[in-house]
């Protein structure tokens, strides 16, 4: 029986993650108000309190506008934190699991970014996130840490659920056309979580020999204004009417204060050679989460 702490229990990929591991061992789900990740000395408290086997770290600060102005807490939580995870769980032989994001690069490349290109980058939350990654192979113990893409599901606030809510209720939404990416559906990081690590319960060792970075995303990419379209495109199969006009327009005519990285594509080869499946389409993957009920 494993022990497993999970992190971020309450986020879009914890949530998920909470339904599925406790198929794997005993698991210790923790909010941000029973483990804050700003605060390193209740982090290693638990871990040497509940001495897990596995630590899943599926908390981060993800505002990436507020973080360019709380740098000393996005580095707490997004960093410190999770090097802290590794260091604890070096000493302990257990591994660790984390979830960074493509907004390690500046988006500066036209093809999809492969774990072997450079990170650069442009804001302070992708910043927080790269160190994290240098952090924890610094730590020198077993960990994977997965890039994943654009994240959604049917629950709390992200692209799609405020999209789908927007569609009906407006009569024009302008989406930027010019960042690409690949929208990602956390349940199925969740699943592709779930058969990595149940091999790990067949074979002892078998993370150990995997460890490393990996992109994890669904193949495909598009932008912003591509995944609001497919989401209009799902509704309007399901019978939904009247609903707003999309408008394309460039990241400058939107005018964020913060740079985002124009193309955050991943690509996954290297995490399917490794483990032999990778997750599918991601206009497939979007039609069966808005088909789906479990908001
Ligand atoms: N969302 C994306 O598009 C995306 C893309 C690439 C990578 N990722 C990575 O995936 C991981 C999880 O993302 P997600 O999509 O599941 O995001 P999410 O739904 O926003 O979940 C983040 C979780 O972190 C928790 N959290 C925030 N500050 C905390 C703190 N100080 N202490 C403890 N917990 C704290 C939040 O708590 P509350 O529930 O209380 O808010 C929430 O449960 C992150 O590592 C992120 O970098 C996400």
């Amino acid at each position: 029986m494993r022990r497993i702490l999970l992190t971020g229990a309450t986020g879009q990929l914890g949530y998920e993650l909470m339904q599925v591991l406790s198929l794997l061992g005993e698991v210790l789900a923790l909010n941000r108000h029973e483990l804050d990740l700003a605060e390193p000395l209740s982090v290693r408290q638990v871990i040497r309190q509940f001495k897990p086997d596995w630590v899943i770290n599926a908390a981060a600060y993800m505002a990436v506008e507020a973080a360019q102005k709380e740098a000393q807490r996005v580095l707490a939580i997004n960093t410190q934190a999770p090097v802290l995870m590794a260091e604890e769980l070096r000493k302990t032989k257990g591994v660790l699991v984390h979830f960074t994001t493509g907004y390690v690069f500046d988006g500066t490349k036209s093809e999809a970014y492969e774990e072997t290109d450079r990170p650069n980058p442009v804001n302070a939350y992708g910043l927080s996130q790269w160190q994290a990654e240098q952090g924890i192979e610094a730590a020198g113990g077993d960990y994977l840490i997965f890039r994943t893409g654009w994240r959604y599901s049917l629950r709390r606030t992200n692209f799609v659920v405020g999209m789908k809510n927007r569609l009906s209720r407006e009569e024009e939404i302008q989406v930027v056309d010019d960042q690409i990416g690949n929208p990602t559906w956390v349940k199925q990081v969740a699943a592709a979580l779930l058969i990595l690590l149940s091999r790990e319960g067949l074979e002892t060792g078998y993370i150990a020999c995997k460890k490393g970075l990996y992109h994890l995303a669904s193949s495909g990419k598009t932008s912003w204004f591509g995944l609001a379209q497919a989401v209009s495109d799902c509704l309007e199969q399901q019978g939904r009417t009247r609903l707003a006009r999309l408008k394309p327009v460039t990241t400058l005519e939107q005018g964020l204060s913060v740079l985002r990285p124009l193309n955050s594509t991943l690509s996954s080869l290297k995490f399917e050679q490794a483990f032999g499946f990778g997750l599918p389409d991601w206009r497939l993957a979007l039609l069966q989460c808005l088909q789906g009920t479990d908001e």
